[in-house]
């Protein structure tokens, strides 16, 4: 025997609450743990722009010939323009190349891939708290991986002093990852100014940033969100940006991702992307086409764009209606505890500060279910379950 004799993995701590979820019986239960849109109706809809975009690739297509390893040129384009504006220097110097990959993680993992690769003995620094699936991408490429502080629980807000206190005595060459928006799990991100600051501190101490971007749009803007990116994104200065389009076209299940180099010169920037090739031909070979080709008619489509950036901010505006909603009804049912932070925080998340046993509770009795750390998904709150949703709260809290 052999594959009895392993031990079983532990559950992951996001989608294996969703597994737990499916198998309650309870008729009320609340899923808000993974980060997965939800409308008013309490739905995950395709987006009207993307069913178009389908329906219009679904009569052009001739074939499902390989891609190129790489993905598409027009899809590379698209994406550099989203991320880093279509008049930005570095699109001109081409010194950006751009990677297709299966989703947000896909494009972490290559990156991981190429770092073991091609940039060995540098650790890979983490904010703490990050995604919880960050060290597992890491650690599987074989990575050293270390953390940086980022969150001030006492005050629910960015620790800056005590993530640029760390970020300056990080050893040269290391590369920190930063989410570009929208953090995972607090909802916190750094100001324009703070954005700076931290540049600056990458400069001179030469460390690597990867920016993990997989929110664009469900903060502030899409323009708005790109501020840190852009900000990073200095004459000559080179990074890796991690793109999912999971959430900000709802494209879940397509793994539509893109890893973005920007090197110092177009030189740099057509050696990294030989070795990215390599590193993706190792791997999964080429990346599936379809969710790349509804991003590239949509972005390309004057009308698909307005009504794509129209959807967009129609999500953006009703998390943050819910994160105002929220605040007001757990003063409505009681809750002493001042929440109003959450009116402050960007994107799908928010940290609560419930405790472990706090959140125990919450699955056991009222089958309501949000992450260990006390991540809550306001993307997943609704008229509809804010209520339940809330005298559950008070009751934990009681
Ligand atoms: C999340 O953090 O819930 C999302 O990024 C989904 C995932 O893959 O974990």
């Amino acid at each position: 025997m052999i594959f009895e004799a392993l031990p079983v993995a532990p559950a992951d701590p996001i989608l294996g609450l969703t597994e737990a979820f499916n198998k309650d019986p309870n008729p009320n239960k609340i899923n808000l743990s993974v980060g997965v849109y939800k409308d008013a109706e309490g739905k995950t809809p395709v987006f009207r722009s993307v069913k178009r975009a389908e329906e219009r690739i679904l009569q052009r297509e001739t074939s499902k010939d390989y891609m190129p390893i790489q993905g598409s040129a027009e899809y590379a384009r698209v994406v550099q323009e989203l991320v880093f504006g279509a008049g930005h220097a570095a699109l001109a110097e081409k010194r950006i190349a751009t990677a297709h990959t299966p989703g947000g993680t896909g494009a972490l993992r290559v990156a991981g891939d190429f770092i073991k690769q091609m940039l060995p003995g540098r650790t890979v620094w983490l904010s703490n708290p990050t995604w919880p699936n960050h060290p597992n991408v890491f650690k599987a490429a074989g990575l050293p991986i270390d953390t940086y502080p980022y969150f001030d629980a006492a005050a629910n807000a960015l620790d800056f002093d005590a993530m640029t206190a760390k970020l300056k005595t990080l050893p040269e060459g290391d590369i920190v990852l930063l989410h570009g928006c929208c953090h995972n799990p607090t909802g916190i991100d750094p100001t324009p100014e703070q954005w700076q600051i931290i540049g600056d501190i990458l400069d001179a101490r030469k460390l690597l940033p990867l920016i993990d971007f997989a929110y664009q749009g469900l903060g502030d803007g899409l323009e708005e969100d790109a501020a840190g990116v852009r900000a990073l994104c200095r004459p000559g200065r080179e990074m890796f940006i991690c793109s999912s389009f999971s959430k900000n076209f709802g494209l879940y299940n397509e793994r539509v991702g893109a890893l973005t180099v920007v090197a110092a010169n177009e030189a740099g920037a057509q050696i990294a992307l030989s070795q990215l090739k390599a590193c993706i031909r190792a791997n999964y070979s080429n990346p599936p086409a379809h969710g790349a080709s509804i991003i590239t008619t949509v972005l390309n489509d004057p009308d698909l764009r307005a009504e794509w950036e129209a959807e967009v901010a129609a999500m953006r505006d009703r998390i943050n209606g819910m994160r105002a909603l929220f605040v007001d009804t757990l003063k409505a049912k009681g809750v002493q505890r001042d929440f109003s932070f959450l009116k402050r925080q960007r994107g799908m998340f928010s940290f609560s500060g419930l405790t472990k046993e706090q959140v125990e509770t919450l699955r056991q009795k009222h089958a309501i279910y949000i992450l260990g750390s006390g991540r809550i998904n306001v993307a997943g709150m609704t008229q509809g379950n804010m209520g339940p949703l809330c005298d559950a709260i008070a009751d934990v809290l009681r």
